[in-house]
C-alpha cells in the first residue's frame, strides 16, 4: 500500500488543495489535515479519514488578519479585540459562519471556528491556495495529535490518497498543544479549550467583558481524548507521584512542572513516545493552573481519562 507523500514544495501543495485533495499542514500548535474549506466533497474526505463524527466542526484558516475581516462581515467586537492582540498565532474564535463557508465545515453549525495560524509555510500555503483552509488536528479521531510530519505520516499516511494527498513538512511545531478557542458568539464570551493564549491574557484583553470558562460544545471538551495507548496517571506534586510510582514500578514518570513552554512543546512526542517504547504507565505531575499549566493541564486529565 502506497502512503501519502511527505513534501516541502509549498505550490504542489496549494495545486493538490485547490484539486480536492487534502494536505497536513504544519501550523505552530499542530498539524492540521486541510482541505479548501469551500468543498463540500474535500471536507467530507476530512471526516472520513480522521474517523471524526461529521457533527464535530472543523476550525477554518486563513493566511492574514485582513482575510479574517473579508470572509466574516459581522465580525463579533470580542473577536476583533481578540484577533487584534493574538494573529497571527495560536488562537480561534468562534463567530457567525458566512454564507461563503458551507455547513459541512462547521458540522451544521451556523457559527464557525477562524484563525490565523503563525507557522510561514501555512500561511505562504493558504495564500497560494487562494481559498480558505479547514484543518482539524491531523490524527485520527481521539487519539494524540502530530507535532511532526513524520507524526502524521504514522497516523494517517495510508489512509491518505496518494495520488492526491500530501504531507507537507515545517518541521516540529513550535507551542506543541492546540490553538485557544473563545466563543465570541457568547455573552459573555466563553473559553471553550485553554492554549498558548492563557485564559489571563484573554481576560485582559477582554478587559470589562468577562471570560468566565464553563460546559463547552468543542469536541476537544470530551472527557477522553489526547489519548495515548498507555494508561495515564496524574499526580499534583512529588509526594503523590512517589506514591503511584511505588504501585507501578514500572512507570514511567513525565514531570509537566519546568519550563512549561517547554512540556508544551514536547508533550505530544513524550505520549507517543511512551507508546512507542511500549510503557503501560505514564505518571504525570502536574503543573500549577495558571497561565500555560492550563492547557497542559487539560490535555494530560483528558489523557488520562477513562476511555469510552
Ligand atoms: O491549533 C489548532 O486549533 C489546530 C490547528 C491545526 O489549527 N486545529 C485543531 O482542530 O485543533 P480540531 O478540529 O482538532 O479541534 C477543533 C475544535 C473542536 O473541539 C471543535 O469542536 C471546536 O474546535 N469547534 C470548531 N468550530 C466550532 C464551533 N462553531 N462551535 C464550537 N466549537 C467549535
Ligand atoms: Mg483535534
Amino acid at each position: 500500500m502506497s502512503t501519502a507523500p511527505i513534501i516541502g514544495d509549498v505550490e504542489r501543495a496549494a495545486s493538490l488543495l485547490r484539486a480536492g485533495g487534502l494536505v497536513a499542514i504544519p501550523t505552530e500548535t499542530v498539524y492540521g489535515l486541510a482541505a479548501d474549506a469551500t468543498d463540500p466533497e474535500a471536507i467530507a474526505r476530512i471526516y472520513e479519514v480522521k474517523g471524526r463524527p461529521t457533527g464535530h466542526p472543523l476550525i477554518v484558516h486563513v493566511a492574514d488578519p485582513d482575510d479574517v475581516l473579508a470572509l466574516v462581515a459581522d465580525l463579533p467586537e470580542a473577536a476583533q479585540m481578540l484577533g487584534a492582540a493574538a494573529w497571527p498565532g495560536p488562537l480561534t474564535v468562534i463567530v457567525p459562519r458566512p454564507a461563503s463557508l458551507p455547513a459541512e465545515v462547521a458540522g451544521g453549525l451556523d457559527t464557525v471556528g477562524i484563525r490565523v495560524p503563525a507557522h510561514p509555510l501555512a500561511r505562504d500555503l493558504i495564500r497560494a491556495a487562494g481559498v480558505p483552509v479547514a484543518a482539524p488536528s491531523a490524527n485520527l479521531f481521539g487519539s494524540v495529535s502530530p507535532t511532526t510530519a513524520q507524526h502524521v505520516a504514522a497516523d494517517l499516511g495510508e489512509r491518505l490518497d496518494a495520488g492526491r494527498d500530501a504531507i507537507l513538512d515545517g518541521g516540529p511545531c513550535d507551542v506543541g498543544v492546540e490553538s485557544t478557542i473563545v466563543d465570541a458568539v457568547a455573552s459573555p464570551p466563553q473559553i471553550l479549550r485553554d492554549g498558548a493564549i492563557t485564559a489571563e491574557q484573554v481576560a485582559e484583553l477582554l478587559g470589562s467583558v468577562a471570560a468566565p470558562s464553563g460546559p463547552s460544545r468543542a469536541s476537544g471538551m470530551l472527557a477522553s481524548h489526547y489519548a495515548p495507548d498507555c494508561t495515564v496517571h496524574l499526580a499534583d506534586g512529588d509526594a503523590e507521584a512517589a506514591r503511584l510510582a511505588d504501585e507501578l514500578p514500572d512507570a514511567r514518570i513525565l514531570d509537566a512542572r519546568d519550563d512549561l513552554v517547554d512540556v508544551a512543546r514536547s508533550l505530544y512526542a513524550d505520549l507517543r513516545r511512551a507508546d512507542a517504547d511500549g510503557v503501560g504507565h505514564l505518571i504525570a505531575i502536574l503543573p500549577p493552573a495558571a497561565g500555560l499549566g492550563h492547557a497542559i493541564r487539560d490535555r494530560l486529565q483528558k489523557a488520562a481519562a477513562p476511555r469510552s
